[in-house]
């Protein structure tokens, strides 16, 4: 694999409507090539205004040509963790399964319930090695925790009123197509309170590379399960899309230098830095 070595410490991984960052100085292109391929898009790096870098990647490609099922999400990782990246923020466009999360929410999601139907590889140990990755806590729990806080200050200092929901717990379908109705209001009676078709195998290859992941889910629509209203269709995902687009990159750069310091320093990373020492399978005879 091509060691990038840019030592840098925070990733971003943006998703539908989120193909580049704000208020960031462009610094260069860096395209890894990894044992798993090249990543989704050539990934930005970029400056804060402090000096600090920090590596963008466009999860759907630059032109969002990549659809969920084919996101080459264990090169992504891979190539993030070759550039020195220990934390990774994560954007996803989502339905919403509750009444109280209306489009245009941003939601700190702390659970995940897998829908996606076992054709993404979401493993990098399927060779030799066999290893089994804690994920009882698919988030890190101290980085969300931390971006509650801030991210909630974030949201409070933008003039679009955007609320922010914590603590909910988000299904990953495996689409390409929605839910039918039956399915959305099946999801809400398991206590899905989220919908999206990206958030794995992408947390689950960061945990494996002891990279801690958070995921800031921007509501776009209310799925299917509503009783009297059209289901879902990309127009209506697309109405809410740009402005949760201007609104995270307005919660980037309040957030990144303050998550870097923090990355930095450590304590944050603590829980997932070395989480696979106990997690690969001894060999027996
Ligand atoms: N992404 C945005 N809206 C979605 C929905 N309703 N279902 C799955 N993924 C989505």
């Amino acid at each position: 694999m091509t060691q990038a070595s840019e030592n840098v410490v925070i990733g971003v991984i943006g998703g539908s409507g989120l193909y580049h960052l704000d208020n960031l100085t462009f610094v260069k292109y860096v395209n890894p090539d990894t044992p798993w391929g090249y990543p989704s898009s050539p990934i930005t790096i970029c400056s804060l205004p402090s000096g600090t870098s920090v590596a963008f990647l466009a999860r759907h490609g630059p032109g969002h040509t990549i659809t969920p099922s084919s996101v080459p999400s264990r090169a992504n990782i891979a190539a993030l963790k070759s550039l020195g990246v220990r934390v990774i923020l994560a954007f996803s466009a989502v339905g919403s399964l509750r009444e109280e999360i209306p489009p245009g929410t941003f939601c700190l999601p702390t659970q995940v319930i897998d829908r996606t139907k076992g054709v993404r590889p979401t493993t990098f140990f399927d060779g030799s090695v066999v290893a089994h990755a804690s994920f009882g806590d698919p988030f890190s729990m101290k980085l969300v925790r931390w971006l509650e806080g801030e991210v909630g200050k974030a949201l409070a200092s933008d003039s679009r009123g955007v609320k922010l929901a914590v603590d909910k717990c988000i299904v990953c379908m495996e689409g390409p197509q929605f839910s039918t109705r039956a399915e959305s209001l099946m999801y809400r009676q398991w206590g899905g309170d989220l919908i999206n078709m990206s958030v794995l195998p992408e947390a689950k290859l960061a945990r494996e590379a002891e990279i801690s992941y958070a995921l800031i889910a921007t509501a776009t629509d209310y799925d299917a399960w509503r009783p009297h209203t059209e289901s879902v269709t990309v127009s209506e995902v697309f109405k809410t899309l740009q402005a949760n687009a201007e609104t995270s990159r307005h919660v980037a750069a309040k957030v990144l230098e303050g998550l870097n310091a923090l990355a930095v320093q450590g304590d944050i990373l603590s829980t997932e830095k070395g989480s696979m020492q106990y997690s690969i399978m001894p060999r027996s005879e």
